[in-house]
């Protein structure tokens, strides 16, 4: 019998017993020190309501979302201390007056520096199964880490936001009703801030009180015919990724794919997008389908804010994307598309936009 064999015959703790036995004469290893206890909400846990068109906004099970959390996120996110010369708050890249964007091409973070990819739409992030263009944020807890310490976002350190928050008597107070006594940790404002955004959800617009709601005029006749182009395989072609399914629409399958944007006149692609995480060839050029609810109000337009109206956003898919090699094999020149059946289509994508939901705004000044 193979020594392979004879192992899998000993059942495992026989098996420990007999490892940790050799080890006996060694010194006891140091008991590695437990990490913290996760930071829980001491509320009592709330389900946000989701609109009309939307299914039930999904949250992690260690950060349920109270009404003291979701209050000091709101705090949090509008307040510019956050940021290291409190220049910049998340609500100036998200800011609700642009559809919880920057309305620019490049955000401007401290110091009036710029970055290279334009601010998605804070509205309905709660829905993406990854953060971020590229995917590299696991859940929205984790994303709130990354403006911070950017240094060209907020330029700031978690540490030294714990530090600045930690000397204001009154986010004490706030952190404490929240999650118990205990010390302002960068854990506990990324789950506020979370369970915030969890709240920033817009639904209930004319196509979803037409598609969902029963209400045939709430639709244009030109938005409805351009409803059927957007999801007509041998039309628009749009929904095999920007998704509608039968009882709600997310507007994106959360995958990413190579739509040819961002090709510069060498045929290069300028950002490597999803690739940068994943490192694998087909990746290259692949950003996650962005939602397209709000969509009128969140102009610029792609990952590089390289589009200015839904024109020509529509126009651009009409050209099939610029070539590359990684481009998707679901775009293709749509020039069949006559002038009327464009502008239908353009039509049918500013009826996507919602409902803004109440407290979602600065909160009142204290
Ligand atoms: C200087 C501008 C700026 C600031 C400040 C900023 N963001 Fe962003 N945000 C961006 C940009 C740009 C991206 C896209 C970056 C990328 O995908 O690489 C982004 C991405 C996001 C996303 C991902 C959305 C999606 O669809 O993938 C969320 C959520 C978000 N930011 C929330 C926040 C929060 C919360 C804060 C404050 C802690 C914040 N942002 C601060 C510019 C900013
Ligand atoms: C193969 C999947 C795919 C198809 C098909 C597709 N899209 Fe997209 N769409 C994407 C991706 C991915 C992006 C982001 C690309 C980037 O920034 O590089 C995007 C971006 C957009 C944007 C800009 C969103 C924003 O927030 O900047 C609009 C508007 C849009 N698509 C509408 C459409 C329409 C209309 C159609 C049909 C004519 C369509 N899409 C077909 C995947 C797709």
């Amino acid at each position: 019998m193979s020594i392979r064999k004879l192992f899998r015959l000993i059942p495992s703790f026989a098996l420990a017993a007999l490892l940790a036995a050799c080890g006996g004469s060694k010194p006891p290893a140091e008991e590695p020190k437990a990490p913290p206890a996760p930071a829980r909400p001491i509320g009592a846990a709330i389900t946000i309501q989701a609109p009309l068109g939307l299914p039930a906004v999904p949250a992690p099970a260690e950060n349920p979302a109270t009404a003291e959390t979701i209050a000091l996120g709101r705090r949090l996110y509008y307040d510019k201390a956050l940021s290291i010369d409190n220049t910049v708050a998340c609500a100036s890249c998200h800011d609700p007056k642009f559809g919880f964007t920057d309305g620019k091409q490049f955000s401007e973070g401290v110091k009036g520096q710029k970055g290279d990819r334009n601010a998605p739409t804070v509205f309905n992030a709660a829905y993406a199964t990854v953060q971020f263009w590229d995917g590299r944020a696991p859940s929205l807890e984790k994303q709130a880490e990354g403006p911070v310490a950017n240094p060209i976002e907020m330029g700031h350190t978690l540490e030294g936001v714990e530090k600045k928050l930690s000397a204001d008597p009154s986010y004490k107070a706030e952190f404490e009703k929240a999650y118990g006594p205990g010390p302002i940790t960068y854990e506990k404002v990324e789950k506020a801030i979370a369970s915030f955004e969890r709240t920033v959800i817009s639904g209930n617009s004319p196509f979803d009180k037409f598609m969902y709601g029963g209400d045939q005029k709430a639709l244009s006749p030109a938005a409805q015919r351009g409803l059927t182009i957007f999801r007509d395989a041998k039309k628009g072609n749009c929904a095999v990724c920007h998704t509608i399914e039968e009882k709600s629409a997310l507007f994106t399958d959360n995958k990413f794919h190579n739509i040819g944007v961002g090709v510069d006149t060498k045929g290069e692609l300028t950002d490597l997008g999803r690739f940068k995480v994943t490192k694998a060839e087909a990746d290259r050029g692949a950003f996650r389908t962005p939602s397209l609810r709000n969509i009128a109000l969140t102009g610029p337009y792609m990952h590089n804010g390289s589009l200015k109206t839904l024109k020509e956003v529509v126009d651009f898919y009409v050209g099939g994307g610029s070539s590359n090699p990684q481009l998707d094999k679901e775009i293709k020149s749509l020039d069949h598309l006559t002038k009327k059946e464009r502008a239908d289509l353009e039509e049918f994508l500013k009826a996507l936009t919602g409902e803004i939901p109440a407290n979602v705004g600065p909160p009142e000044a204290r």
